[in-house]
């Protein structure tokens, strides 16, 4: 089919239609399992204006609840993340345990109907933990979570999420639909223009895709190499020269060879982490040097590397079909005890940040470490420089409000995909299933 029409982005039906066949009826990344490790940890998950609490109880279990008292509807909690032994309404001070029970209300006397408690718990969710997140199901439907990962799961489980730490937590407000940013992740053809940085330090150009069963594709971008859109430069790039630095090599050792860097990492990176104790058994050479990005159907982006990965969710507002919510967790795998050695691995400072969070091997966990709170910002401070989600973000979100104001245009009446474009269309089509079936 390779084109659809725009309605998709711009209509309130598609929303409504999206709400009630897709977001309710679809396994969703609500969080990392790393944040509901503890007992009395939580996370809430908010998704157009649905609000769902997880949390770990004294039990051990973990279990998803809707995030509305059941007095009068109050949302309950608005941390993203937090540790709580009830969670008590600030409104009239309902309270509740972690498994949702009704466990206290103020003046129950006072009820001249009771306050039937067995009936007033919060409404449960359906919830499991896999692949090092937490996923959620508003309406149990549809193939298991195993089921649903089954075609990509082997591919990320090496990665072992569960045992990275969050360094950085942003969310931002944007002006176009959330199914832009899903596209804009979806394909490579965009980068040369307005990302002239990767042609420094990726091959894009003829970068493998994969599409899978239930709407989930795979790129799989070389790193450590230049694009094949361009000449090859005769000198290691400034990108390419950090990340030689970074793993001991020298970057004069490359000039007129820029094409042997890439193996050269590669080997480097793994006599590295042999005598670091990292297991990278389970990699092959290419994992080393390269991004592997996950478009987990349907909102899910995660972008993978052995030491580091970004975590993006692409959310849609409660009303408008033209606003979103783009989340992005980024992950870091600490490793070992301080060594001189480690330490001179490290990339420091303020180095290219595509560098600094897809390409090192880490040192051990700050001594003084907090999990990040969630910073929370609008486009407009993006473009107006007072806050970055590296320089590739930016430049994607700088761009995508562009494309959801030219869409409402009388102009403008379908999409027009190219081959590569293929993983977009697949997405669409899982979409589609869903809003059918
Ligand atoms: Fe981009």
């Amino acid at each position: 089919m390779r084109n659809f029409c725009k309605d998709r982005y711009l209509s309130r039906d598609w929303m409504e239609r999206e709400r009630t066949r897709l977001w309710a009826r679809t396994w969703l990344v609500a969080g990392l399992s790393s944040d509901v490790a503890a007992t009395g940890a939580y996370i809430t998950f908010d998704i157009g204006s649905e609000s769902i609490i997880i949390a770990r109880g004294s039990d051990g279990v973990l279990r998803a609840m809707h995030n509305a008292c059941t007095h009068r509807g109050t949302r309950l909690l608005t941390e993203v993340c937090g540790r709580l032994s009830r969670i008590v309404c600030p409104y009239h001070a309902w309270a509740f345990g972690l498994d949702g029970s009704l466990i206290g209300v103020p003046g129950a006397e006072r009820f001249s109907n009771g306050v039937p408690k067995a009936q007033l718990g919060l409404r449960a969710v359906e919830v499991e933990e896999a692949l090092g997140m937490v996923f959620v199901r508003l309406a149990p439907c549809g193939p298991t979570l195993s089921e649903f990962l089954a075609p990509v799961a082997n591919l990320i489980a090496p990665y072992r999420l569960e045992t990275m730490t969050v360094t950085d937590d942003q969310s931002v407000t944007h002006r176009c639909n959330w199914k832009a940013i899903i596209d804009n992740f979806a394909e490579l053809y965009h980068v040369p223009f307005i990302h002239p940085i990767h042609r420094r330090l990726f091959e894009c150009a003829t970068a493998p895709i994969e599409l899978f069963a239930h709407g989930h594709t795979a790129v799989y971008v070389p790193g450590a190499t230049t694009d094949s859109g361009f000449p090859q430069p005769d000198r290691p790039t400034d990108v390419l020269a950090m990340q030689l630095q970074a793993v001991g090599l020298d970057p004069e050792q490359f000039v007129g060879r820029v094409g042997a860097i890439r193996p050269a990492i590669q080997q480097a990176k793994r006599a590295i982490a042999a005598q670091q104790g990292l297991n990278y058994a389970g990699f092959s050479d290419a994992q080393l040097s390269d991004i592997w990005q996950f478009n987990l159907f349907p909102n899910v982006i995660l972008s993978i590397t052995p030491e580091s990965a970004w975590l993006m969710t692409s959310r849609p507002d409660a009303e408008d079909p033209g606003r979103s919510h783009f989340d992005m967790v980024t992950l870091v795998r600490f490793h070992g005890s301080e060594s001189d050695a480690a330490a001179a691995l490290r990339t420091s400072g303020d180095d290219a940040a595509e560098v600094g969070t897809h390409f090192r091997l880490n040192g051990p966990k700050p001594a003084d470490y907090t999990r990040p709170k969630r910073d929370c910002f609008s486009h407009e401070a993006i473009i107006a420089g007072e806050k970055t989600m590296t320089v590739t973000i930016d430049e994607d979100i700088s761009l995508l409000g562009r494309v959801q104001a030219g869409m409402a245009s009388s102009g403008f009446e379908r999409v027009w995909l190219l081959d590569e474009e293929c993983r977009v269309q697949h997405f669409h089509d899982a979409l589609d299933a869903c809003l059918e079936g």
